[in-house]
């Protein structure tokens, strides 16, 4: 039976970086889902800069995990690691520096962590892994940038892995900067929201 749509609201509120996983499977479907959300992401002039591996079979998930250090030894239980690559020349390259790949990247990962939270799956970037042993891992060629692994899994209860930080990020979201920061309305510095912080906008 399947599930009733998320309404895209709720997805933004729902998704959390949450670390207890379970080691349960993600089927063919709930893979194709997500990559099919990073498939239809926008980038810049369509370059779709992004090159994905899906990591699941269990010899190259255990290379792969051979690449976390240990304060991301949590992910350790994933079933499904999306490992994200790019290269500059692939994407919109502007003349002041604008280079889009990495934006571009962003953007699509984006989208598919929304479509994991739809289907209940958590989908978490780490930036924390050993970039060159990971590449090496994945046969991901010399020139291109493993800009994040995407760890994904469903809510686990095992939190034996977490550090005291990480664990009370699992109960409660990591607070956000106040709005006044770095949400400005006409030019830089006037506050969008001067009362308001940003954690309240996501709960009307
Ligand atoms: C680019 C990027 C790199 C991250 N790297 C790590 C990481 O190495 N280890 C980890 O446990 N969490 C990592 N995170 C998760 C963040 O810590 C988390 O998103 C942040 O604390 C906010 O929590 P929330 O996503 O649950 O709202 C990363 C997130 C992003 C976007």
């Amino acid at each position: 039976m399947s599930m009733p749509p998320m309404p895209v609201r709720d997805a933004v509120a729902a998704r959390r970086a949450k670390r207890a996983i379970s080691t349960a499977f993600i089927s063919d479907e709930e893979t194709h889902a997500m990559a099919e959300a990073m498939r239809l992401s926008p980038s810049c002039n369509n370059k779709q800069p992004w090159h994905v591996i899906a990591v699941r079979g269990a010899a190259a998930l255990e290379r792969l995990k051979g690449c976390l250090p240990r304060g991301n030894g949590w992910a350790k239980a994933s079933p499904l690691i999306l490992a994200v690559c790019s290269r500059a020349e692939d994407d919109c390259m502007l003349s002041d520096g604008r280079d889009y790949h990495l934006f571009d990247c962003g953007l699509a990962v984006g989208e598919m962590m929304l479509a994991a939270t739809e289907m209940g799956i958590i989908a978490h970037p780490i930036a924390g892994y050993d970039p060159l042993m990971a590449k090496e891992a994945l046969s991901v060629p010399e020139d291109f940038i493993l800009i994040t692994l995407v760890v994904c899994g469903r809510p686990g209860n095992d939190s034996s892995m977490l550090s005291e930080k990480q664990l009370l990020a699992e109960g409660e979201r990591p607070a956000r900067r106040p709005s006044g920061e770095n949400l400005f309305a006409d030019a830089w510095g006037a506050p969008l929201f001067p009362e308001v912080h940003s954690e309240h906008l996501s709960e009307d």
